[in-house]
């Protein structure tokens, strides 16, 4: 083929590869396809004597001082075992994995266990998450200061390293690399920035830890959800099978792949099929979607709005007239488990006051029923529980929910309601925070001085612990639920939260709060809202969520300050509503000023609505919020 029409194959794409060893190589094969190549190596090769934390762990692992060893991946358990076996035989190495509880993640670590003759392994079922490797290891016993050795796999093991130190585990860190990344990482990160800035038109992958390295770079510049969606407007070519799959898992897209696992094959089917691919790619419109445009959406996303979005907790209530009528025929709990009239009041609300996104209507109490709690919301009382947790026997007896249907009125509630409401409204799912609920369970009701929580989480600390846990585990499926039935965001309320001090926040709550939200679906935004929390926002934030309440207790410019890089909500005083319009109006505008059009505020009120509040004031604030936050 003369050369002239060769150099027509890539036309001036820009193609960026992450090849390393014979990157040489690689840039003088794009540029013969007439592309422009940038090239930037992701890898190094780092011997199996340096290796150090793997060899600390074989030390500890020889004189018997680890007892659980989890092992993530076939290619890093034949590495970790490669690496031990430069320093000790395999005969101790096998008998002293053999007085070791071992846990394989799934058929390949287990593979390369068993070619090593070591056959005590317990094998974690499908689909292999951090969920199943939990759940194993919990059918085990308790795991309350035990020492474990966790072999790593790239950044994917965030969620199980949350799981294991909430259950008190002793957790020895073990990354094992054949490879790691190169010594001067400038290169990748201006590649990865070309792809994110649009800089670049193909993508190469050459082999499968390119991708780990990658991603694990991307993430540690904070880009990472930025560059998966830029990946949609390259060209992604993979150089064989096995670096497909692993695009596939890693869940990034993969447009061609050669005949022969070989470079050149690559870029001759690149230079063959990429161009048009790549028009193809570029020409699908990038989808609008209403209701992830909507301006709610992309307030909890950060991302700038035209007017700030309004919506008021305990917006469907007592202070409605209509409220007031369906509930003269029905019970409170009557009305969350019907599903008809539960759509039919959150959605009468969102439309009445012309808010910015609706709630579900239900309470966060109603998930204590199937765990085991008898509820009851006596007249004029509030809610009450008739068989408080007061002991650790107690606590022993509750139940997690295990299905989300056995508040299938819920899910119900939530799919009506979806389909009720108009495209461009999101629809708020919401649970009550493990603390918050956990104090109604043992308190039985609401409570001043929460003596009866507090004794319980001093006095019995392991108890206490065994009760959160089952509530996440319960709030988990829940929230998850609640998502997949067409809620776009969930809040999470732990109005009680800040009777707390920060020292016993951090020590008795942050932890479970952060599973719970740890285990709530990517991609869908998570509010965590609290009252009496100024002391300890920090802490909140710690805990997760991508929308942190405010009450009024606090200035939201100086909370904002504090809070740094997240969004907020909040935080009118719900008696403001007692004062004229006039007032409203102002109190609302200097909450805009201190906001002052920064992306990422939600107006709320710093609490719910109180029933006594007229519905013309809240209507007044409303519209106040729409018009004064104009851009
Ligand atoms: O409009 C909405 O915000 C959605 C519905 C909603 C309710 N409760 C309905 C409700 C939401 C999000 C909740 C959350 C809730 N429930 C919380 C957290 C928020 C907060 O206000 O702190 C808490 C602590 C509860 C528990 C609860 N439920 C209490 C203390 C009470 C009695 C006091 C009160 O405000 O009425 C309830 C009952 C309740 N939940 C009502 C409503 C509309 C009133 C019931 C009635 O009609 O008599």
């Amino acid at each position: 083929m003369p050369a002239s029409s060769e150099k027509e194959g890539l036309k001036g794409l820009r193609v960026v590869s992450f090849e390393s060893r014979r990157s040489d190589q690689m840039a003088k094969l794009i540029q013969e396809r007439g592309g422009q190549a940038l090239v930037a190596p992701s890898m190094r090769s780092v011997p199996l004597t340096e290796n150090h934390e793997a060899l600390a762990f074989g030390q500890k692992l020889l004189s018997g001082g680890i007892d659980i060893v989890i092992l993530m991946t076939g290619v890093g358990t034949m590495t970790l075992l490669a690496a031990l076996e430069t320093q000790t035989s395999k005969e101790s190495l096998r008998s002293a994995l053999g007085k070791t509880r071992v846990i394989a993640r799934g058929p390949k670590p287990l593979e390369a266990l068993q070619a090593a003759g070591i056959d005590n392994a317990v094998s974690v079922p499908q689909p292999e998450t951090w969920r199943e490797i939990l759940s194993t290891l919990d059918a085990q016993g308790p795991l309350i200061g035990k020492t474990l050795a966790l072999q790593e796999s790239g950044g994917l093991n965030k969620e199980l390293i949350e799981g294991l130190a909430s259950r008190g585990v002793k957790l020895l860190r073990v990354p094992v690399y054949r490879w790691a990344l190169p010594e001067d990482t400038g290169p990748l990160r201006d590649a990865l920035h070309a792809v994110v800035e649009g800089r670049a038109d193909v993508v190469l992958f050459t082999n499968s830890n390119q991708i780990d390295h990658v991603l694990r770079l991307a993430q540690e510049e904070g880009m990472e959800s930025e560059f998966r969606e830029a990946l949609g407007k390259v060209v992604v070519a993979s150089v064989g099978p096995v670096c497909s799959q692993f695009l596939d898992e890693y869940g990034l897209p993969m447009d061609l792949e050669p005949e022969q696992p070989k470079m050149d094959s690559l870029i001759a089917e690149t230079s063959a099929r990429g161009p048009a691919i790549l028009e193809l790619k570029r020409s699908l419109p990038s989808t609008t979607d209403p209701l992830r445009d909507s301006v709610f959406m992309k307030a909890c996303r950060r991302e700038p709005t035209t007017r700030t979005p309004i919506w008021l907790m305990r917006q469907a209530g007592r202070y409605m007239k209509e409220y007031r009528e369906v509930r003269a025929r029905h019970s409170f709990l009557e009305l969350c488990k019907n599903s008809d009239l539960a759509c039919e009041v959150s959605v009468y609300a969102a439309q009445r006051l012309g808010v910015d996104a609706a709630i579900i209507f239900s309470d966060i109490l109603v998930i204590l029923e199937p765990m085991g709690l008898q509820l009851e919301y006596a007249k004029g009382e509030g809610p009450v529980i008739h068989n408080p947790v007061r002991t650790p026997i107690d606590v022993d007896r509750v139940r997690p929910m295990t299905d989300p249907n056995e508040v299938g009125y819920v899910m119900d509630a939530i799919r009506k309601t979806r389909r009720s409401l108009p495209g461009n409204i999101p629809l708020i799912g919401f649970a009550g925070a493990p603390f918050t609920l956990a104090s109604y369970m043992i308190e039985g009701q609401g409570s001043r001085n929460f003596i009866q929580t507090k004794s319980l989480m001093y006095q019995h600390p392991d108890a206490w612990n065994r009760l959160m846990s089952t509530l996440c585990d319960s709030l988990i499926g829940y929230l998850n639920a609640q998502i997949t039935a067409g809620a776009q965001v969930v809040q999470l309320f732990d109005s009680w939260v800040g009777c707390l001090s920060p020292e016993d926040y951090r020590k008795f709550v942050l932890p479970h709060s952060r599973r719970v939200i740890r285990g709530i679906t990517p991609g869908t935004p998570v509010i965590h809202f609290g009252t009496q929390t100024g002391t300890f926002l920090e802490l909140l934030k710690e805990a997760g969520g991508d929308v942190i309440g405010l009450d009024w207790r606090v200035e939201l410019d100086e909370a904002w300050k504090r809070l740094g890089n997240v969004a907020v909500q909040g935080n009118l005083d719900p008696v403001t509503l007692f004062a004229d319009p006039k007032e409203i109006r102002r109190q609302a505008k200097r909450i805009l000023d201190q906001a002052a059009g920064r992306p990422g505020h939600i107006f709320n009120l710093g609490h719910g609505v109180l029933p006594q509040t007229p519905v013309g004031h809240v209507k007044s604030l409303v519209d106040a919020v729409q018009e004064l936050s104009q851009r």
